[in-house]
């Protein structure tokens, strides 16, 4: 890979930034400064370093997506954008999304070639908490509030034969939106299929809007626009390791 593109995944700097650091001398490839930023490294055998520190190589690929509407959650679709190809300058070989979000949802979605960590926030056991923005059809009464949070029947069923109900769950109210439409934010722990709508649908409401603002610690930022990605910091991806 590139060497800007390496030192702009460890976030040193734009790629102009960068141009200029490696020109003044910061930045050393195997131990020897390396004064043009667009030679390629081997990222999986040599030793960059930037002021003298070296920048640990990483395994894996981390990327937080703000997904918009129309695209889907999978690494190859015939007829509709995958959100792999919003990935434009990135290498996009064994990347995946960390779940599903419908065609109409907006919003957080990770991708990364971390199977490992696909598979811990995914994994029913572990109860990451998902947070969602949901925009409703008509006001949540305070019954129909505390009956989502208690857990309601979505149609599934156990092993047993035995209604399924979804987990307790967190509701808080938000001010309405700009067409006057009811806003709550949900928070889930389990990720079945459709699992918002049909929470909503059991007590008769209807989601028209439907946007992931949060997974476990990570927070869809503010500035990142819908249809955009960055990779996720040291800090991001330490947290989701710890
Ligand atoms: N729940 C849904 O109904 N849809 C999503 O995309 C995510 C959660």
């Amino acid at each position: 890979m590139r060497l800007d593109k390496y030192l702009g995944d460890h976030n040193i700097g734009t790629r102009k930034q960068i141009k200029e650091y490696v020109k003044n001398g910061r930045c050393k490839v195997n131990g020897v400064v390396a004064l043009k930023s667009d030679i390629h490294i081997d990222e999986n055998k040599d030793e960059i370093s930037f002021d003298d520190i070296i920048l640990s190589y990483r395994k894996f690929h981390y990327y937080i997506l703000n997904k918009p509407q129309g695209v889907v959650s999978a690494t190859i679709d015939g007829k509709n954008t995958t959100v792999l190809d919003l990935l434009k300058d990135e290498n996009v070989k064994g990347l995946s999304p960390c779940g599903r979000l419908d065609i109409d949802t907006e919003g957080l979605l990770l991708i990364t070639d971390d199977g490992g960590l696909i598979h811990r926030l995914l994994s029913p056991k572990k109860h990451v908490d998902k947070v969602y923005e949901v925009h409703l059809g008509k006001k949540l009464s305070d019954t129909d509030k505390f009956k989502l949070e208690e857990g309601v029947d979505i149609g599934d069923k156990k092993d047993d034969g035995t209604i399924d109900f979804t987990l307790p769950s967190k509701i808080t109210y938000g001010p309405d939106d700009e067409a006057g439409r009811p806003v709550i934010f949900l928070t889930i722990h389990e990720g079945r299929f459709h699992q918002v709508k049909r929470m909503l649908e059991a007590v008769g409401n209807e989601v028209l809007f439907l946007k992931r603002i949060s997974m476990g610690p990570i927070k869809l930022p503010d500035d990142l626009e819908k249809g955009c990605y960055r990779p996720l910091t040291d800090q991001e991806i330490d947290l989701l390791n710890s």
